[in-house]
């Protein structure tokens, strides 16, 4: 764990935030160097999200991620991280088994990786597993709207979730279980407008709209490095995979062409 941990952003930091009207910004990140930068550049908060299973490992869903690389990543994450606070996804049927297994799995992810918070994917269905995980004083953070997980029983990933009654009556769930704030994911912006307006925790939107207390993105698709994906919630800050892509094809050329390395970059 970092020396400098005393800075931290907390929960009560994230409680605070809404109650003052200070919006939130949230990255992923799965490395060090990623992480250590995102950090740097202010962020208030860093997700170990189980999205690693899409753009760490290439995989086509998160569903194959477990909670042992969830573990290794997030203990990475941690410890490059100074001031941001650092939030750890609990992967798919590391919870939903029992509030014990729930306990148990996400207490190891607070013990291995100094994380300070989990979050899960569910309102309504996982309220007693949020209690149960407040009452061993594992701070959650839920997750509501497009579920990834839910990806086989919704056959696709992407679909936006319009049944207001359900989103608020899962965000109002999770929030009397204890969570400390809630993810809302793919759902239209008047929809989350309403639910921010009820909560009284922080709720942080990925395709929800301008009105929720803060914000995520996947680090991976606002840097460009995921060139082919752009569903419209999503907006580039950067073309890192171009530029990257740029310096690799200049150096393979240079070095075929003897360009490189030159004198200045040889010893004598
Ligand atoms: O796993 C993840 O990266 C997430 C974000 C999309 C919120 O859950």
């Amino acid at each position: 764990m970092s020396a400098n941990r005393t800075k931290a952003v907390t929960v009560p930091d994230f409680l605070r935030a809404k109650e003052q009207g200070r919006k939130l910004s949230m990255l992923t990140a799965y490395e060090f160097l990623w992480a250590s930068l995102f950090d740097d550049a202010g962020v208030d908060a860093i997700l170990v999200g189980d999205t690693l299973g899409m753009v760490v490992q290439g995989k086509a869903t998160t569903l194959p991620v477990t909670l042992d690389e969830m573990i290794y990543h997030g203990e990475i994450v941690s410890r490059a991280v100074k001031r941001a606070m650092v939030v750890v996804d609990l992967p798919f049927l590391s919870f939903q088994t029992s509030p014990r297994q729930a306990v148990e799995n996400a207490g190891r992810v607070l013990k291995e990786t100094q994380a300070a918070a989990v979050k899960l994917e569910g309102g309504r269905t996982q309220a007693r597993t949020i209690e149960r995980l407040n009452d061993a004083d594992i701070p959650v953070m839920a997750h509501v709207g497009m579920k990834p997980q839910s990806v086989r029983k919704l056959g696709r990933m992407a679909i936006v979730q319009r049944d207001e009654q359900q989103l608020l009556a899962d965000a109002q769930a999770a929030q009397e279980a204890g969570a400390f704030a809630i993810v809302l994911e793919l759902i239209p912006q008047e929809i989350a407008r309403h639910i921010t307006e009820e909560l009284r925790i922080p709720t942080i939107g990925i395709g929800a709209g301008p009105h929720c207390d803060g914000q995520v993105l996947v680090s991976h698709d606002m840097l460009g490095l995921t060139p082919g994906f752009q569903p419209r919630f999503l907006k580039k800050y950067a073309s890192v995979a171009e530029i990257a892509r740029a310096a690799v094809e200049q150096y393979v050329s240079e070095v075929q062409e003897g360009i490189f390395p030159d004198a200045a970059h040889s010893h004598d």
